[in-house]
């Protein structure tokens, strides 16, 4: 169960969640009463106290998102979803608070060192969650045996780490979600690489800009079982090893050390990274990989190639990715040019269920996308959008007298769908009511001046429309939707 009075959201009532917000959204539109009296709203109190300035900036490695950082954001998870959607995943979310004792694992990653945890006044043990995954675990646990696997979930969660701040790094970020889980074979990790390069694909990104590095921690399992070393040192070996890059082979032979791995052992897993090729690693695993993960490496090339991806995937024997659960197959996004960190990381899980109590195996497999470094690398190749806010029509009344007229047009055209901006202060002047439709955006504007109201006609001013002839037309408000229609003129928001 999630903590006490938060909610999972199963993909059935995201589903519930997404009517309901359509329904109201329509049910605002066609409730709008024109007529109703407003206030002109400029009337500042004469005394008001004015308090010690605040901190206007968000807390360290948090952001705020203005209009303008929110249609990005909107833009990128519209791709996230809409690449969930060709692969068929449903969404599901989970309370941002969960219990601390769901990251409570061995592995010594740093994950676990890095939450936001805090006693609530339960006196219960709770944190904002640095990743998704245990949450899924969870929900999946809770469901008993009613769910039939396997299953493709996808979300956007926001996660919470507290971490060192870098270009990249933040202390919270969101997170798009892929899992399957249910699926042993490798056919689970070849539909997720899949997704990864199809989204890159949806916003501009290529093989030459972005690769996927694939690898199987099994075949570093195989190692250790040659050298002796029992397998529950395994996770502990891993979170030691994804450090390579950061601190140096010395330094990871020394941290192995202090699991108990003898140097000569600690050398070779350190070569054994070194391997570049599935080949090579065929000979260096020789006879001890009877568990077949090579076959499972070289299933996921050959895949590729019918998928149409190969060119975008792989092997690198230094990926084992800094998570302990994983137990086979791993891999990361990352940028060719080699200036950003990894943009991407997932693998497969299969124990993590059990560890949670699970008396059935469960396979799993899954990866996480975060929404900084894709943004830092769109920025780098100047792929980012240029987003406008979407304001179809603007409705200027001339005079507060107007003011009724101009709401029955305003609700005409939002319960046909359109973005309609009402300029709240009467315009007297056409240029008052163009220079706003100019700062909103609009495309267009409706004038509603006393002349053409009575005679049952609005004014429609097209400020986007180069040839003159076109640029101003009056309209009947009986037929409105009708004649806008047949000017071609539809909807911003789809
Ligand atoms: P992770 O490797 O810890 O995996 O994170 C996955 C991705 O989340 C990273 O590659 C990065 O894009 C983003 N990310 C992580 N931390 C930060 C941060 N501090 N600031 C910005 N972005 C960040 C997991 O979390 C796994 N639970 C993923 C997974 C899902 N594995 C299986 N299913």
């Amino acid at each position: 169960e999630p903590p006490s009075g938060t909610r999972d959201f199963f993909p059935e009532q995201i589903r519930l969640q997404k009517a309901a917000a359509k329904a109201a959204h329509q049910a605002a539109a066609g409730a709008a009463k024109p007529g109703q009296k407003q206030t002109s709203g400029h009337t500042v109190a004469e005394h008001v106290e004015v308090g010690r300035a605040i901190e206007t900036e968000p807390p360290s490695g948090t952001r705020d998102f203005f209009p303008e950082q929110m249609r990005l954001q909107n833009w990128l998870f519209g791709h996230f979803r809409a690449t969930a959607r060709r692969f068929a995943f449903q969404e599901y979310d989970a309370p941002v608070l969960e219990s601390e004792e769901l990251y409570k694992r061995k592995g010594g990653e740093e994950i676990t060192e890095q939450m936001y945890n805090f006693v609530d006044k339960d006196g219960k043990n709770v944190t904002l969650r640095p990743e998704m995954t245990p949450s899924l675990a969870r929900m999946i646990l809770s469901l008993g045996g009613k769910v039939l696997l396997p299953v493709k979930w996808f979300s956007l969660p926001q996660c919470w780490r507290f971490e060192t701040v870098q270009r990249g790094r933040k202390r919270e970020h969101y997170q798009w979600n892929m899992d399957i889980i249910g699926e042993k074979s490798v056919a689970a990790e070849i539909e997720l690489l899949a997704a990864v390069v199809d989204f890159f694909r949806g916003i501009g990104i290529t093989a030459a800009d972005v690769g996927l590095k694939v690898n199987s921690r099994r075949v570093l399992s195989a190692i250790l079982t040659k050298f002796g070393i029992a397998p529950d040192q395994f996770p502990f070996v891993c979170v030691i090893v994804d450090k390579l890059d950061k601190i140096g082979a010395d330094a990871v032979v020394e941290l192995l050390l202090g699991q108990g791995v003898a140097e000569a052992a600690g050398r070779q897993i350190v070569a054994s990274l070194s391997l570049k090729s599935v080949d090579e690693l065929k000979l260096l695993m020789g006879d001890t990989d009877d568990g077949g993960a090579v076959d499972e490496l070289v299933t996921i090339f050959e895949m590729a190639e019918a998928y149409g991806f190969a060119d975008w995937i792989l092997f690198d024997a230094s990926v084992v990715r800094g998570l302990a659960y994983y137990t086979g197959i791993v891999f990361e996004g990352f940028d060719r040019r080699g200036e950003l960190r990894a943009i991407c990381g997932g693998g497969r899980y299969d124990k993590l269920l059990s560890l949670y109590g699970s008396p059935e195996v469960v396979p799993a497999c899954g990866f996480g996308f975060g929404d900084c470094v894709v943004i830092e690398l769109l920025k780098e190749r100047g792929l980012l959008p240029t987003l406008e806010p979407e304001v179809d029509f603007v409705v200027a009344p001339y005079n507060a007298e107007l003011r009724a007229a101009c709401a029955k047009v305003a609700a005409l055209l939002r319960g046909a769908g359109f973005a309609v901006d009402v300029l709240l202060e009467p315009a007297k002047k056409v240029k008052k009511a163009f220079e706003y439709a100019d700062r909103v955006r609009g495309d267009r504007v409706f004038f509603v001046a006393p002349d053409e109201w009575a005679s049952g006609k609005v004014r429609m001013k097209d400020l986007r429309s180069g040839s003159a002839d076109d640029k101003e037309v009056d309209l009947p408000l009986d037929g409105l939707i009708a004649a806008l229609a047949e000017m071609g003129i539809t909807s911003s928001a789809k």
